[in-house]
């Protein structure tokens, strides 16, 4: 009898020595092969922690990519090479130099969702974890953040004593999600808490209850003794939240979907772990360049502040 798909990625997994690291957003047969499955924070901090040789990251190219600038000696494999974030694209390296020059104070926090030619114009990187947190440690006044405009405006309005200059880069997933949506899901479930992601516009982020990055909406849905909730993001989230609250119930906006993180199917897991291709390669000097912004994040996270 043929092995299934999933079996035969095990096989090779433990051949290979690697781990699979998948996101919150990925389909649930993705989610189900994984080693670990969080938000771009945590798959940061696993890439780091790991002892695999090689890692597959079931997600989109700027995770990859981190994962790789992190451990350049780690082979890192995307399963799908086209699967990108063009939120991540609308921020490039050049104009954002002329910006740096017209703000020669300013410090730039880019957000992870950036690719690496612009991280390594950054003083330090953040997620939609911990981009308040971030913001609010730097010592000047004027930060310049890059590229997403709703997670800016969220946290400019949470640290008011920063001036930040924000890039008009949006998430259409998220920046989609109409008032409308939420309102009628809350027509329709009226006791259920509505948790939006910070991507979300700011009037989608005013008629929630609470914004969080993906794995805040995890962790703060396993703890609430609310029973429904309506989850303003990638609908793949709701996967996660229900096999992990099998009492709970969780309504997604049923537009909100991420095509490129669909984009990895478990037959190009398996040829990739195969042929161990697509590989991340990036260049020396790019990685060492930036893998400063990214470092000086994860020192941060682990307490040993920079
Ligand atoms: P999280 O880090 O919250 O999982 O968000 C990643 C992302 O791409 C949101 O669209
Ligand atoms: Fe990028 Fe938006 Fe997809 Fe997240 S949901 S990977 S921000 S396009």
């Amino acid at each position: 009898m043929e092995k299934s798909l999933p079996q035969q990625i095990l096989e090779l997994k433990k051949k290979h020595h690697a781990v699979i690291l998948a996101h919150n957003y990925q389909s649930p047969q993705i989610q189900d092969i994984a080693d670990f499955v969080g938000d771009s924070l945590d798959l940061s901090l696993k890439a780091m922690k790991t002892d695999a040789e090689i890692i597959v990251f079931c997600g989109v190219d700027f995770m990859a990519e981190s994962a790789k600038i992190l451990n350049p000696e780690k082979t890192v494999i995307l399963p799908d090479k086209t699967a990108n974030c063009p939120m991540a694209e609308m921020v490039d390296a050049e104009s954002l130099g002329w910006l740096k020059k017209e703000h020669p104070g300013a410090e730039v926090v880019a957000y992870i969702n950036t690719t690496a030619d612009v991280k390594a114009l950054a003083d330090i990187c953040c997620t939609s974890a911990n981009g308040v947190k971030i913001v609010k440690s730097r010592k000047a006044k004027k930060i310049i953040f890059v590229p997403d405009r709703n997670l800016g405006l969220f946290i400019q309005k949470q640290a008011p004593e920063k001036e930040m200059i924000l890039w008009p880069g949006i998430c259409r997933t998220h920046h989609d999600i109409k008032k409308e949506d939420i309102i009628l899901l809350k027509k329709k479930h009226p006791h259920a808490e509505v948790l939006v992601h910070p991507e979300c516009q700011p009037e989608i982020i005013e008629l929630a209850d609470f914004a969080f990055s993906t794995n805040g909406m995890v962790t703060h849905a396993k703890t609430s003794p609310v029973k429904e909730f309506i989850i303003g993001t990638e609908k793949g989230l709701c996967y996660r939240l229900e096999k992990e609250n099998p009492d709970k119930k969780f309504y997604p906006v049923s537009s909100a979907v991420c095509p490129n993180m669909k984009k990895t199917t478990l037959e190009k897991v398996l040829k990739s772990m195969e042929t161990l291709k697509p590989k991340i390669n990036l260049s020396d000097d790019l990685m060492q360049k930036a893998r400063i912004p990214l470092q000086r994040m994860i020192d941060m996270e682990r307490g040993e502040k920079k």
